[in-house]
Order: structure tokens, then sequence, then C-alpha cells
């Protein structure tokens, strides 16, 4: 059996869609800073190219974040793996992720950031599977809707591999 990655969205796609998100974010945070949390690893590219085409001063911070429970699934309870460095009281905050899927790893982080008082908190996701949402989770910022596929690349991995992809694509065996 071999494994294959079938493009999704390609990387000029993906490119043009993070350029269109900064413009955005830059307008709605005309006159403030704005603080990126990258969850780890998966947001990681994706903060990146978004930092670069936002136009108001940027500062980041990197969180990694486990769920417990088996399998596949995420419980919605989440054990901070690695903390922020800095506190975030006062700040405006914009979480940056990956993928929302179940929604619970974020709406359990979104409750723990809440209370440690920023100025303002948001959630920006490159991706997010609306068809597959149990917890409701408000996506500030959303580069792209995709069905209920497992997909890789920009990130997200499959079993730690793929994330260098410079695309978004679907894992395929055959
Ligand atoms: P949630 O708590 O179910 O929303 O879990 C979201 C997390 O599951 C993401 O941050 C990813 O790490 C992982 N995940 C969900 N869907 C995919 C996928 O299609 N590919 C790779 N990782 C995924
Ligand atoms: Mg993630």
């Amino acid at each position: 059996m071999s494994e294959k990655v079938r493009v999704l969205i390609d990387e000029k796609a993906v490119d043009e869609k993070i350029a269109e998100l900064g413009k955005k974010i830059s307008e709605d945070y005309a006159g403030k800073q704005v603080h990126l949390i990258c969850v780890l690893k998966g947001g990681v590219f994706f903060m990146c190219e978004l930092a670069k085409r936002i136009s108001v001063p940027v500062t980041m911070d990197f969180m990694s974040v486990s769920s417990y429970g088996a399998g596949t699934k995420s419980s919605g309870v989440v054990k901070i793996v690695k903390d922020l460095d800095e506190s975030i009281e006062g700040k405006d905050v914009l979480v940056v992720e990956d993928i929302v899927d179940s929604g619970r790893t974020l709406s359990y982080l979104l409750e723990i950031l809440e209370q440690r008082h920023p100025n303002s908190l948001h959630l920006c996701t490159m991706l997010d599977k609306p068809e597959r949402r149990v917890t409701n989770v408000k996506v500030d910022y959303t580069a792209f809707n995709i069905p209920d596929e497992f997909v890789v690349g920009y990130g997200l991995d499959y079993d730690q591999r793929y994330r260098n992809l410079p695309y978004i694509g679907v894992v395929e065996l055959d």
C-alpha cells in the first residue's frame, strides 16, 4: 500500500488568501498592536505567513496543548504542554490555529485565555470543518472552509509527517 497526497488547496490559493486575511486583520486592528498566539505545532506555518502580511505592530507567543483522551477524538479537556512565555493581560490577542474540527480544543483553550484578562480575544483559523463541530466556537477569521476530509500540509500532519508541504492536501492510500 502506498500513500499519495492529492492537492486540495494549492500554494498560490493559500498564499493569496493569507495575504487577504492579513489585510483584513490590519484594518480591524488599526491603531492597535496585535498579540498573536500560535498553537503549536500545526499553527506555526500559517502564523508566520500571516504575521508577514499584517501591517500593524505584531508580537508573538507560542503555546502547546494536548487533549486528554484516547484515539483521534479530542476530549475537550486540554492539557497545557507548553504555556505562554508572557502575560496576555490587557493585550489584543489573536489566537492562530491550523484547523477547527470538533471545536473542543479551541473552546477550552479560549476559556483558559479569557480568564487571563486580555483586552480582546479573537480566533483566526486557516481551515474550518463546520460539519464536524460539536462545541460552539466563535471563529472570527477563516481562510478556508473545507469538507470533512483528513488534510495535511501547511503545518498539518499525518503521524507528524507532511507539515512542510506548501499546500493543503488529502492523504490517499492505494
Ligand atoms: P478539535 O478539538 O476536534 O477541534 O481538534 C482540532 C485539532 O485536531 C487540530 O488542532 C489538529 O491538530 C487536529 N486535526 C483535526 N482535523 C485534522 C485534519 O484534517 N488533519 C490534521 N489534523 C487535524
Ligand atoms: Mg492544532
